[in-house]
């Protein structure tokens, strides 16, 4: 097996363990900060358009999507996806069980993408960067809500931190993904950034 290939069935692996505590894990988080900025990366998609969303996991954005979306949600991992499954979402969104690095769409087959705390975890952005580019239409959006390494001080403490999350929950709390985007061919309109920049709103255009 490649070293790459190799490292996202390990992240299938992880994320395969962690289905069963993620969204009680993650309920905190939510009514504190996440819900509020999932509702706001809705927003920044195109209505009617047709959308993908990556690394979808348990469906936690299927309660912010408009009754009308249309598209795909993928997940790399199965026991994840198995939640998504009994969520409710829009009918004409589709669930599908790929990695973000090798999408299963012919090009130009989405008006927009977006992922959100997906960046973290992918193997390899560039890769994953690739093929949004692909799929997505020239001059679509590419939307992400990722916490990133912050400027300064902090980021050192950030790439210490990352030391521990990577083997621990296959989470690298050190990426520069508005930067990688870019670096990978993306046009980055905008970046909204909070909690001191550690959590971003990353808005691109292809
Ligand atoms: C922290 S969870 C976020 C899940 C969801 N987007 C959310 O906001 O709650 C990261 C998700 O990314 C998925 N993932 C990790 N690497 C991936 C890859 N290479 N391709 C697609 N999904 C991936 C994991 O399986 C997991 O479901």
């Amino acid at each position: 097996m490649k070293e790459g290939a190799q490292a996202t069935s390990q992240s299938r692996v992880v994320y395969d363990r962690l289905a069963a505590h993620y969204d009680r894990a993650m309920r905190p988080l939510e009514g504190w900060l996440l819900a509020r900025l999932r509702a706001k990366l809705m927003t920044e998609l195109p209505m009617g358009g047709r959308i993908l969303e990556v690394g979808a996991g348990t469906g936690a954005n299927f309660a912010y999507y408009s009754d009308e979306a249309r598209g795909a949600a993928s997940e790399l991992s199965r026991e994840m996806l198995k939640r998504a499954r009994e969520k409710k979402r829009p009918t004409q969104v589709h669930l599908v069980c790929n990695k973000a690095e090798q999408l299963p769409f012919a090009d130009a087959s989405f008006d927009a993408a977006f992922a959100t705390l997906v960046f973290c975890s992918v193997v390899s952005p560039t890769q994953a960067f690739a093929e949004l580019r692909r799929v997505v239409r020239p001059g679509g959006r590419v939307v992400l809500l990722e916490h990133v390494r912050p400027e300064g001080l902090l980021g050192k403490v950030f790439d210490a931190l990352s030391l521990v999350t990577v083997p621990l929950f296959d989470d690298h709390f050190n990426r520069q993904t508005a930067r990688e985007a870019q670096r990978a061919g993306l046009q980055v309109e905008r970046v909204d950034k909070h909690l001191r920049g550690i959590v971003q709103l990353i808005v691109c255009r292809v």
